[in-house]
């Protein structure tokens, strides 16, 4: 038996995640989903509806599918590719490319690809049509089985933020097939472990599968950095920055011994717009003249408030002073943050389980 009393609420217009290794029934629960394959047990509900009380055309027609590879039609352009379905239920040439191009913008595809065939197209843009060919007659309901797992991680990345980017905008129910944890964790608003037979181990939001592993095989399956990665779902907001230890580049003498005190040992320097340069013990700055040459690196910035603490945490530990630097949107210096404040903010955040909101980063 492929899949096995498998029992799964899954909450519309949100991305819910179908996670397990290979063969423990993630396709086979999926494809029961469109009725390509039929269980021999059990229902199946779409708004509280019976899937199989509807003719299987009309089920199909409301909900995308999208595989590895995105399954092109090679013998058609992209467009036709993804004007595809809109044909099919009738609609006119003009109407259907016009669709298609508008397709195409959404899902960020260069209209400059319209007219070419699929081998012409990298796998992410592949895929991209892939997903443009899925949304074409706007289904309420969008399968994907493993869609993302053919391509490098760097496009991979921009895939899924696209995907989410996508979700927020059109509010589609998707359900979402990978073996990928991280991704699984990313994307997910509901996430579903599932084991070898088919079998359900854990269905729970991604902080909650971080924070709390049902048993010994999700917390195996989650890999060992959990602790780490569940910090991604801590807002830095409430992170206390020391807004003090900042001096641009053409500060005084006077500046530079006003910022200078004994519970911080470095200086960020910022260059005239508000943007780090690097660090500097205060005795070692030339006042009025800071050479940016002469300065330690600063690591990765965090965007303060819009970042989790996991992005402020890996701040400071890149940097080489143990302090992060905060940054606003726009690249600006707002402060700096010891990496024991960072793991005072995670032990209070931990201390109020404050992880239901899902933070970038
Ligand atoms: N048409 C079929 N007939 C009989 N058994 C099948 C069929 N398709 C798949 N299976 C079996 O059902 C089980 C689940 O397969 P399924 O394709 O759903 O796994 P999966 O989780 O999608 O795996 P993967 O990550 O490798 O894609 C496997 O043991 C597989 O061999
Ligand atoms: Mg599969």
């Amino acid at each position: 038996m492929a899949v096995d009393r498998l029992s799964l609420e899954i909450p519309d217009r949100s991305i819910t995640v179908l996670v397990g290794p290979s063969g423990c029934g993630k396709t086979t629960t999926l494809r029961m989903i469109n009725r390509m394959i039929e269980p021999s047990e059990g229902t199946i509900l779409l708004d509280g509806a019976d899937i199989t009380k509807q003719p299987v055309n009309t089920l199909r027609r409301s909900m995308g599918y999208v595989i590895q590879n995105a399954g092109l039609f090679q013998h058609r352009t992209i467009i036709d590719n993804i004007a595809t379905v809109p044909r099919l239920l009738g609609w006119s040439k003009d109407k259907a490319r016009a669709r298609a191009r508008e397709l195409m913008e959404r899902v960020g595809l260069d209209g400059a690809l319209a007219k070419r065939y699929p081998y012409q197209l990298s796998g992410g843009q592949q895929q991209r049509v892939g997903v443009a060919r899925a949304l074409a007659a706007d289904p309420p309901v969008l399968l994907m089985d493993e869609p993302f797992s053919a391509v490098d991680p760097i496009v991979r990345k921009g895939l899924q933020d696209e995907l989410l980017r996508l979700q927020a905008e059109l509010g589609k129910t998707i359900v979402f097939v990978t073996h990928d944890i991280d991704e699984a964790i990313k994307i997910g608003t509901m996430v579903a472990v599932m084991r070898t037979g088919g079998r359900l181990a854990q269905y729970a939001p991604p902080a909650e599968l971080l924070s709390d592993p049902a048993d010994a095989f999700v917390e195996d399956f989650l890999g060992t950095d959990r602790g780490i990665r569940r910090l991604s779902f801590f807002p830095s907001t409430g992170l206390e920055l020391t807004t003090t230890a900042i001096v641009a580049v053409d500060a005084t003498a006077e500046q530079i011994a006003a910022r200078a005190t004994p519970d911080v040992p470095y200086l960020l320097v910022t260059g005239l717009d508000g943007r780090p340069l690097g660090w500097s013990a205060p005795g070692d700055l030339t006042a009025g003249a800071v050479d940016p040459a002469e300065l330690l690196p600063f690591g990765r910035p965090f965007v303060h408030g819009e970042e989790s603490l996991r992005a402020a945490l890996d701040g400071a530990v890149l940097s080489p002073t143990g302090w992060a630097v905060a940054v606003d949107r726009e690249g600006r210096a707002a402060g700096v943050v010891s990496q024991q404040t960072i793991a005072e903010a995670i032990r209070t955040a931990h201390a109020e389980g404050r992880d239901a909101a899902k933070v970038a980063g």
